[in-house]
């Protein structure tokens, strides 16, 4: 072969992923994936027993990708079937119903069943992550908004995909997005490359912004007990620290100011 003969493009390997799907029961996880991988909607509710399992290939960019698709139950009672599901997974869809406040505020706590799972030497950092705000189109009960399920997702360098499963809004685009988000960490060697989306607070800012937004009057708000002060001698005002380490600082004329406070 000439040396300077023109080197023919490497045919790309076609990459194997494991993605599972976590999120309260009934909020929309099996539609999701059956609304993209079958384009159809099941308005009937059945439950996944333990664990749903799928294979599916598709085409993002220029590569191909096998997809390993394990669907979660989101019941408690699943509990036991589902830990043995959590390792080696490249992509996590966690879905939440923007009807029910009750699984937006279960997120936390399906991140933590997945860490205790992988165990101290899982890294979750380096998995991709998409947070699915489902059933966008039951506008009526709408209990969770946009800016706060951004935020949370946002913060935690996490993808946020606004969804409807009944009308298939955000469903491609969102599998399109974190599918290529899987390969760019593959590509990086398993590690998740610098996002270049967020909202410019990091997790503790965003966990107080919403602490803020849920609080019930002024002084949750500011994290503190009502009537609490600490005099600071370089001001002459009370200065107390808020829930998310903050200077809340009392004047002599009544008003509060939040200083450096997200
Ligand atoms: P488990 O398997 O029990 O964990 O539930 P799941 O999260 O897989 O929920 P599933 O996909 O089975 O959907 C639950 C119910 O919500 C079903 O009655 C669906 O028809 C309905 N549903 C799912 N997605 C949407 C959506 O985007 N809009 C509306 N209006 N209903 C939806
Ligand atoms: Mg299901």
């Amino acid at each position: 072969m000439e040396a300077n003969a023109p080197k023919r493009k490497e045919a790309r390997k076609s990459l194997r992923i494991k993605v599972i799907s976590m999120g309260n029961a009934e909020v929309g996880k099996s539609c999701i994936i059956k609304r993209y991988c079958e384009k159809r909607f099941v308005p009937k509710y059945l439950a996944t027993i333990g664990i749903d399992y799928g294979v599916t290939k598709v085409q993002v960019r220029d590569r191909e990708i096998k997809v390993n698709i394990f669907d979660m139950a989101g019941h408690p009672f699943f509990y036991e079937v589902r830990n043995e599901f959590y390792k080696d997974t490249q992509g996590v869809i966690l879905v939440y119903d923007v009807g029910q406040k009750e699984s937006f505020d279960a997120l936390d706590a399906w991140l933590a069943e997945m860490k205790q799972e992988l165990g101290p030497h899982g890294n979750m950092d380096n998995i991709v992550f998409v947070v699915c705000a489902n059933k966008i189109d039951c506008t009526k009960h709408r209990s969770v908004d946009e800016s706060e399920g951004r935020l949370w997702a946002e913060s935690r360098g996490f993808l946020y995909f606004e969804t409807s499963a009944q009308t298939g809004e955000g469903i491609n685009e969102m599998f399109q997005t974190f599918y290529s988000a899987i390969i760019d960490l593959c590509d990086n060697g398993g590690k998740r490359p610098p996002s270049s989306m967020g909202v410019g607070f990091t997790k503790e800012q965003a966990d107080a912004i919403r602490r803020i937004r849920n609080s019930k009057d002024s002084w949750d708000m500011l994290g503190v007990k009502p009537g609490a002060t600490r005099p600071s001698s370089s001001t002459g005002r009370d200065q107390q620290l808020c829930g998310a380490g903050c200077a809340v600082i009392t004047g002599t004329d009544g008003l509060t100011t939040l200083s450096g406070c997200p």
